[in-house]
C-alpha cells in the first residue's frame, strides 16, 4: 500500500472516496464541518435523518454532491469528542479499512487525524494510521489458496489542516507502515501449521532476510553445534521429535560494532504438545502458535531492515518441537545448562523456559545494552491477565517502567508482575541447583524467576505472551503483538 501525506482544504481534493469523521453529539470536526458548508449541509441532513448518528466505529457511505470533489464521502463516527484518544481513534481506523475494502475503494483520502485526539500529535496519529491499514489487508492464505481475497486498498493520503506537521507524519507512516508490515509477518509465521513451520523452517526464513538485506546477518546453530557449547537444556526439548532444534541469531548491524547491541529473544516451540508430560487434547491445535516469540522477533528484524535504524540489535530465536517419544525427556530428568547450573525437569510441558535459559547464556558474549524475551510461556498469565495485556516482568525498575510506557504508546499493552526473591523458594530441587517448574501458585512469576537464574549479567525483561499472541474461536489466528511494543521500545532507544 502506498502512504501519501498532504496538507491544506479538504473541499479542493479529487479523490474516488474523502473519510470524514463524524461525533456522536452532532457537532463535527473541523473537516467535516467545511465539507458540510460546501456541499449544502450534506451531512448535517443525514445525521438529523439519524442514517448515522456518530457512535465509534459507525460508517455511511454517501454518493458525490456538489460542492466537493469527492466522488464519495465515507462518514465515520468518532464518539464524543472529549473522549476521543488514541484506542477510539484505531477503532475507528479499523472501521474505515474494513469499508473500503467492503466497498471495493482501492485509493482514498482520509481526514480522521485533523480531529483533536488525547495524546497524539501529526506523527503518532499517521503511524497509528498506516499500522493499522497494513494491518487490515492481512488475510491467511498459504494452505487455503482457494479462499476469497481480501480486497487490497492502493493508496492512502492523510490529510491533515493547513498547520499540520507533514515531516512529523511522514516519519510516523514509514514507522507505522513498517510495524503493520512486521506485525503481518509474525501473524503468517504464527498461522502457519506445525507441518511446514519447523525450526529448521524458521532457520531459513532468517536465512532468506538476511540474504535480501545486507545489514542483516544470520547464523542457525545445529545440534551437533549447540552440544558442543553445552546447551543441554535447550537440545533436551527437542529429545523426542524428529525435528532438529535450531538456535538462530540474526544480527542487525546500523551503527558501529562499538555500540552495544539490543537484544531480542523469541521462544520458537513450533509444537508443544507437552512431551512426556502430555497435554489435553481440546484446543491443542494451538499449540502450533507456540512459536509466536520467534515470530515477534522476526518481525521486528523485518522491519529494522526496513527503517534501517542507527543501532544494533540482535534477534535470537530459540527453536524445538515439543514432543513424546521413546527417546523424549522424561519427568525427573537432570540436564546441565550451558551456564552450569543443572535443572531437574519435573514437567516436560515447562520447556519454554529451558530453551530459553541457554539462548539467554548464549548471549552474554555480546555484552547486550539491554535483552527482552518474547515467550507464549504460561497458561497461568492468560488466568492472570486474560489477552489485553501481556505480562512484564524485570528486575530492573527502570527498563520495567520504559517497556510498560513503550506497550501503552503503541496500543500493546504489558503489565507488570514481581520478580520477588520470594518466590524463587517454589524452584527448590533435591536433585538439581533448580526445578523447571515451581508448583501451581504464581505460575507466570515462578517462569520468570527461572529466567531471572540465567540473565544476571545484564538488563532483562520478560514479556510472556501466552493470552496475547493469538485470539481464539472465528477469529482464530496469530494477532501480531507484540511487534509494535517491541518496535515502540527499539526505535526509541535508537533516538
Ligand atoms: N506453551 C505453554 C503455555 C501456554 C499454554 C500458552 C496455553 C498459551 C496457551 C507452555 O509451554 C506450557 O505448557 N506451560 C505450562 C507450564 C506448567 C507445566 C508449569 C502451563 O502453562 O501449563
Ligand atoms: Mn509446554
Ligand atoms: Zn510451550
Amino acid at each position: 500500500m502506498n502512504f501519501l501525506v498532504k496538507t491544506g482544504s479538504a473541499t479542493a481534493i479529487a479523490t474516488p472516496v474523502l473519510v470524514l469523521g463524524v461525533f456522536d453529539d452532532g457537532t463535527l470536526p473541523a473537516t467535516t464541518a467545511d465539507i458540510d458548508q460546501a456541499t449544502g449541509r450534506a451531512i448535517s441532513r443525514v445525521m438529523k435523518a439519524g442514517d448515522i448518528k456518530g457512535k465509534l466505529g459507525d460508517g455511511l457511505l454517501l454518493q458525490k454532491t456538489k460542492g466537493c470533489r469527492a466522488e464519495r464521502l465515507l462518514l465515520i463516527g468518532l464518539g464524543k469528542p472529549k473522549e476521543l484518544d488514541a484506542k477510539k481513534y484505531a477503532t475507528a481506523l479499523r472501521a474505515t479499512c474494513k469499508l473500503l475494502q467492503q466497498y471495493q475503494l482501492g485509493s482514498a483520502v482520509v481526514t480522521l487525524a485533523a480531529a483533536e485526539i488525547k495524546d497524539c500529535d501529526a506523527q503518532r496519529k499517521a503511524a497509528l494510521l498506516a499500522r493499522l491499514f497494513e494491518h487490515g489487508q492481512y488475510r491467511y492464505y498459504t494452505t487455503k489458496p482457494k479462499a476469497s481475497k481480501l480486497f487490497q486498498l492502493e493508496q492512502v493520503t492523510l490529510l491533515l489542516d493547513a498547520a499540520g506537521d507533514r515531516a512529523g507524519a511522514r516519519r510516523g507512516v514509514a514507522t507505522g507502515a513498517a510495524t503493520g508490515r512486521a506485525m503481518n509477518v509474525a501473524r503468517e509465521l504464527g498461522n502457519l501449521p506445525a507441518n511446514i513451520c519447523t525450526p529448521t523452517y524458521l532457520g531459513k526464513q532468517a536465512l532468506q532476510l538476511a540474504k535480501r538485506n545486507k545489514q542483516l546477518t544470520t547464523q542457525v546453530l545445529s545440534e551437533a553445534q549447540m552440544k558442543r557449547l553445552g546447551m543441554h537444556s535447550l537440545l533436551s526439548v527437542g529429545n523426542g521429535s524428529a525435528q532438529s532444534s535450531a538456535l538462530i541469531i540474526m544480527h542487525y548491524k546500523g551503527a558501529a560494532a562499538s555500540e552495544r547491541p539490543h537484544i531480542v529473544v523469541g521462544k520458537g516451540i513450533t509444537f508443544d504438545t507437552g512431551g512426556i508430560s502430555l497435554k489435553a487434547g481440546l484446543g491443542l491445535d494451538e499449540m502450533k502458535f507456540d512459536m509466536c516469540g520467534a515470530a515477534s522477533v522476526l518481525g521486528v528484524m523485518n522491519a529494522l531492515c526496513e527503517l534501517k535504524p542507527a543501532m544494533n540489535v540482535i534477534g535470537v530465536i530459540a527453536s524445538a518441537e515439543n514432543m513424546p517419544s521413546g527417546t523424549a525427556t522424561k519427568p525427573g530428568d537432570v540436564v546441565t545448562t550451558m551456564s552450569g547450573q543443572t535443572v531437574e525437569i519435573l514437567n516436560t510441558d515447562a520447556e519454554g523456559r529451558l530453551v530459553l535459559c541457554d539462548a539467554l547464556t548464549y548471549i552474554e558474549r555480546f555484552k547486550p545494552a539491554s535483552v527482552i524475551d518474547i515467550a507464549t510461556l504460561t497458561g497461568a498469565c492468560i488466568t492472570a491477565l486474560g489477552s489485553v495485556c501481556s505480562g512484564l516482568m524485570s528486575p530492573d525498575d527502570k527498563l520495567a517502567e520504559t517497556l510498560y510506557q513503550c506497550g501503552l504508546a503503541s496500543l500493546d499493552p504489558a503489565w507488570r508482575l514481581p520478580l520477588w526473591d520470594e518466590y524463587q523458594e517454589q524452584l527448590k530441587s533435591n536433585f538439581a541447583d533448580i526445578a523447571n517448574i515451581g508448583g501451581p501458585k504464581a505460575g507466570t512469576v515462578t517462569a520468570g524467576c527461572f529466567l531471572a537464574r540465567f540473565t544476571k549479567k545484564y538488563r532483562w525483561a520478560h514479556l510472556d505472551i501466552a493470552g496475547t499472541a493469538w485470539l481464539q474461536g472465528g477469529d482464530k489466528g496469530a494477532t501480531g503483538r507484540p511487534v509494535p511494543l517491541l518496535l515502540e521500545y527499539l526505535l526509541n532507544a535508537a533516538k
